[in-house]
């Protein structure tokens, strides 16, 4: 069985299995943004269940650029310390941890970013659009200076002791908008044609390559596309995926959608993009990961034997159960099924759903860390209170993924 068989990167990080945890945002920083001890204890816990290879939630290269409250934040004024009890909670525990870095641009809640920033100045569409302010586009100099701040971040998770970070370009974020045709309407080198669109993705890369060591790993979320009018495309999407490789990227998770259409989230009809990953498969050497409704033994087993993808990324599956690998690889990994949490009101569910999806994760995420056992209420109402209890109303504002 492939699950079970270690796998290492051109750059000699080996990772004792094929699972992966993907991100999933904690939003357990603290009020400086700065790593707490229930994430350090998450994480052990997820490192211990026999994940080979674990990825951070999102945190923030900028400090006024926010996705939601609670979010890490790495830059200068970063507490390095915390963020090395941070790495060792997954390195000295059998696991490689890698941190995703993002950047929200025009998906920042106007609670938190009250001017957001991005490639051109295009307003969120859709049912949700109320809970963002329209973003301004950003200047030349103001794009060099993410640029930077990614590197800076990315520098300092090395210090900590991290094995590498991970780009997060996909699901609508500040660098799936540049890449994006249908946000990204710039007429200057970061506008336009592909190479243009993709230019400040291939600077982050190789900033971050510059100011870390060669061993360090550097790995991207991409969209396979965006799926919305006119967004990120299939095609594209292997194009960016060829210039990463050309310039030795060291893995590539495939992912899928935005806010605007989450399909990353899945339909319930299983491995969500995995015609995807063997395309990519056939157009790059770099080793994929695929991310999105892998739930049983038998999906997982398939996708790694057909040489598909090279690792297999779970989200949900891992919060419910972070012993899951081993499970797998005992072959004792029972079906998982996630529930769907209705208020009984199907207008209201319509509305505050994805809400109660992402808010229904963040708590088991928080009852792992406190060693809790896993809650399955009956209904939204449990999961809608303890979100409001601990955040207020603004619990009740739409987030993105
Ligand atoms: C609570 C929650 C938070 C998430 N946060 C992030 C994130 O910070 N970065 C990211 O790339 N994806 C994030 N995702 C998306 C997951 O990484 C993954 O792509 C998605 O859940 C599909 O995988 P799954 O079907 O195994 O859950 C999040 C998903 C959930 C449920």
């Amino acid at each position: 069985m492939i699950v079970e068989q270690n796998f290492t990167l051109t750059n000699g990080l080996r990772l004792k299995n094929r699972i992966v945890k993907a991100a999933t945002s904690e939003t357990m920083g603290d009020r400086n943004g700065n790593p707490t001890t229930a994430l350090f204890n998450l994480y052990r816990n997820l490192a211990e269940g026999g994940t080979g290879l674990i990825i951070s939630g999102n945190v923030m290269v900028e400090r006024s650029a926010r996705g939601e409250f609670g979010n890490v934040v790495v830059d200068q004024d970063s507490n390095i310390e915390l963020l090395t009890s941070w790495a060792k909670s997954v390195e000295n525990h059998g696991s490689h941890f890698l941190l995703q870095l993002n950047h929200p641009g025009r998906q920042a809640p106007k609670t938190l970013n009250s001017k957001p920033v991005a490639p051109s100045a295009i307003a969120m569409t859709g049912p949700n659009a109320f809970a963002f302010n329209p973003p301004r586009a950003l200047k030349i100099m103001e794009i060099k200076e993410i640029v930077q701040k990614f590197a800076q971040a990315a520098e300092l998770a090395e210090t900590a002791g991290f094995s590498g970070v991970e780009i997060h370009a996909a699901h609508g974020y500040l660098l799936n908008q540049f890449l994006s045709p249908a946000v990204n309407r710039r007429h200057d080198q970061y506008g336009g044609s592909l190479a243009n669109r993709m230019r400040i993705v291939i600077e982050i890369y190789e900033a971050i390559r510059a100011r870390t060591r060669s061993n360090f790993t550097v790995a991207i979320k991409l969209n396979a596309a965006d799926f919305t009018p006119n967004g990120f495309m299939a095609e594209e999407s292997l194009k960016v995926m060829q210039e990463l490789a050309k310039r030795g990227i060291d893995l590539i998770e495939i992912s899928g959608g935005s806010y605007e259409n989450p399909k990353m989230m899945g339909n319930g009809q299983g491995a969500t993009f995995i015609e995807y990953a063997r395309m990519a498969k056939q157009t790059v050497d770099t080793p994929i990961i695929v991310t999105g409704g892998f739930r049983t033994a038998e999906g997982i087993k398939t996708a790694l034997s057909s040489g598909d993808t090279d690792l297999i990324g779970l989200a949900r599956p891992l919060i419910l159960q972070p012993d899951l690998p081993e499970k797998l690889i005992n072959g004792k990994m029972q079906p998982v099924k996630l529930h769907h949490f209705s208020t009984g009101w199907s207008w209201l569910d319509h509305r505050v759903g994805s809400l109660i999806g992402l808010a229904y994760y963040e708590q088991q995420m928080a009852r792992l860390a406190n060693g809790k056992p896993i809650k399955q209420p009956r209904t939204a109402w449990p999961i809608l209170l303890e979100a409001v209890e601990e955040q207020g109303l603004q619990a009740l504002i739409p987030r993105r993924r």
